[in-house]
């Protein structure tokens, strides 16, 4: 694991609150989160090959799920806890991933580096501002013709008209009902 980011900055946690986090693994298998995470990595074609982002990876669920895509993972979070926790998991998965700690606003690489970003329940986490810089980050981090597909609970709303803002061409909203959490809607935005 990498320390990246320049400066620390505020974040919200997984759950809002430290003391939360060992309930989240088992919150994602009682509400099913799982699907969503099948259905994003499905919703990207992954290919052998693709380099592969996933922003505010958490525990590392989403790449688990992405772990038999012949494709390059890479996850990035702020919360060394959570980052522990999935470098243990995906080792114990026989998942390789790159893990780096750093934030959605300040992505730590270079210009045009993947073909294919995730971010799931997420962008509820940031403040309108940051969630403008998240996006430019994405976009910049992309590489042409590059796929960024996103989950958030659908009650935070107007994901798809930020996204469509920051420059990218998005399809229209899936939604998938989860116990406990409510309706979540999968965005699929390309870059061109
Ligand atoms: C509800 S959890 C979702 C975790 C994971 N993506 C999943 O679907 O299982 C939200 C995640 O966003 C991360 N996060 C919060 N603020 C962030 C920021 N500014 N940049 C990147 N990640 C952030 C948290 O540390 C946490 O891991």
């Amino acid at each position: 694991m990498t320390e990246t980011s320049s400066h620390e900055r505020d974040y919200l946690p997984a759950m809002g609150k430290h003391y939360l986090m060992p309930f989240y693994d088992l919150l994602h298998r009682v509400s099913r989160l799982g699907r969503v995470h099948g259905e994003m990595v499905a919703l990207a074609e992954l290919g052998t090959g693709h380099q592969v982002l996933d922003v505010g990876c958490g525990t590392g669920n989403l790449l688990r799920a992405a772990g038999r895509s012949g494709a390059g993972l890479t996850g990035v979070d702020p919360d060394l806890k959570l980052l522990a926790r999935a470098e243990r998991r995906l080792r114990r998965a026989g998942v390789k991933a790159r893990l780096d700690r750093g934030y959605a606003q300040e992505l730590p690489y270079p210009d045009a580096s993947f073909d294919r970003v995730f971010s799931s329940l997420m962008l509820h986490h940031l403040d309108g501002p940051s969630k403008g810089e998240m996006l430019a980050e994405v976009r910049r981090v992309l590489k042409p013709g590059g796929v960024f597909v996103l989950a958030d609970m659908a009650h935070h709303g107007h994901a798809r008209e930020a996204i469509a803002a920051a420059g990218f061409t998005v399809e229209p909203t899936r939604t998938v009902e989860l116990r406990s959490f409510g309706p979540v809607g999968i965005e699929v935005a390309t870059v061109h």
